[in-house]
């Protein structure tokens, strides 16, 4: 069966610096040879350290930017090739939400304008029936119909990402990209956000791709999992397996930074020596070797492949199979630190700080006079 979205061997080199006439010098290599596939319904997880590549993926999944190369396919049809009627109606079917949803959303038009905008622009709903289809998104977020008249800085953070996430609903999408949904957010507010984009998902059957540097925040959220550092994929593999056995050492050094609440607890922490290095004059062979405590010779000249095993998880390491194994390395389950383990209680079914279904019990401030 073919994935919803298949992504091969993306590159996306952003012109850095210019010779005087004119000429590129210098290359940031932001993205350089990605490969995943989502498949309907499903959540994929992009994770990295920031300048690792993960919005630019996003932007080049949805063709805002043009690629240098490479392949991006949905339902099976290559986005370089659909025409600007069938281009539109891609982008009807995928959509993004942002980090920060106060800077994506006009200031100046009321939620119902915002909410709007697409029926009309890709003509879905008839007049007459788009102040019922508004309010029948507000809902769906779990915001009351009344909040249409108002403006975005009448809400809270989490709130507006509400009005965000109803606007990318509103064209009836089967892929949204979440790119750092809740980064800007409380902790409590988070969890209701999150709560809200699996309650979705598992209504309407949408696809995520969900962008975030927040390992505890992908774990309760992914069904699969994608490690990027510095423009390329280091380990792909299901939720439970990368955070049980991940194998990379990258991985493996994310994820030994969870905070524990017992700093005793033991575990080795992993520190990543030095700053990780500019996507600018990436490292030559494999783009880890110079903060990689298992660095040997091949590895500096050598660029290693990403390689599944038979489950499907695959790590892009040299030396993967002489490695120790992941257990000693990692927190237990639920080894979080508390307002982590606040977040994951709330996420898991708890309903501390969240209303009923997800719903945002911050009201919105008074309309401004
Ligand atoms: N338009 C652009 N022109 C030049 N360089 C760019 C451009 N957009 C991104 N880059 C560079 O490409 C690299 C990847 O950036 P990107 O925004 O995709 O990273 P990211 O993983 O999303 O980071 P963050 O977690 O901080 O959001 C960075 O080095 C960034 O500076
Ligand atoms: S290929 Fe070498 S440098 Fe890269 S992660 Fe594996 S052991 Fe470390
Ligand atoms: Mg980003």
């Amino acid at each position: 069966m073919t994935a919803l979205l298949e992504v091969d061997n993306l590159v996306k080199h952003f012109v850095a610096a210019r010779n005087v006439f004119g000429r590129p010098r210098a290359f940031v290599k932001a993205v350089d040879g990605v490969s995943f596939a989502v498949e309907a319904g499903e959540t994929l997880a992009l994770v990295g350290e920031s300048g690792c590549g993960k919005s630019t993926v996003s932007r080049l999944v949805l063709r805002l930017i043009e690629a240098d190369s490479g392949t991006v396919r949905f339902e099976g049809r290559d986005l370089a090739e659909l025409n600007a009627e069938e281009l539109r109606a891609f982008r009807r079917k995928a959509q993004i939400i942002f980090q920060d949803p106060y800077a994506s959303l006009n200031p100046r038009m009321t939620v119902s304008q915002i909410l709007t905008e697409p029926l009309v622009l890709h003509e879905l709903v008839p007049p007459a029936r788009r102040r019922e289809r508004v309010e029948e998104l507000l809902r769906q977020v779990g915001l009351e119909p009344r909040f249409a008249r108002r403006y975005p800085h009448e809400f809270s953070g989490g709130q507006r990402q509400r009005i965000a996430i109803a606007r990318a609903l509103a064209v009836e999408p089967k892929l949204i990209i979440c790119d750092e949904p809740v980064s800007a957010l409380d902790v409590s507010i988070r969890s209701q956000i999150l709560n809200l984009l699996r309650d979705l998902q598992l209504r309407l059957g949408l696809a995520y791709i969900f962008v975030s540097h927040d390992l505890a925040v992908v774990k309760h959220i992914a069904d699969r999992v994608a490690v990027m550092n510095l423009g390329t994929i280091v380990e792909t593999a299901d939720a439970h397996s990368l955070f049980s056995t991940p194998r990379h050492p990258y991985s493996r050094a994310l994820l030994s930074a969870i905070p524990v609440p017992k700093p005793h607890a033991r575990r080795g922490r992993i520190v990543l020596q030095g700053e990780m290095p500019s996507a600018l004059d990436p490292p030559s062979g494999c783009r880890f070797h110079t903060r990689c405590s298992h660095v040997v010779a091949r590895c500096r000249s050598e660029q290693p492949a990403l390689v599944a095993g038979a489950s499907g998880h695959a790590t892009a390491c040299h030396r993967v199979a002489e490695l120790p194994p992941a257990e000693a390395i990692l927190p237990h389950d639920g080894a979080f630190s508390p307002a982590l383990e606040k977040l994951v209680a709330a996420f898991s079914g708890g309903t501390e700080g969240a209303g009923k279904s997800g719903v945002d019990t911050v009201t919105a401030a008074p309309r401004a006079t």
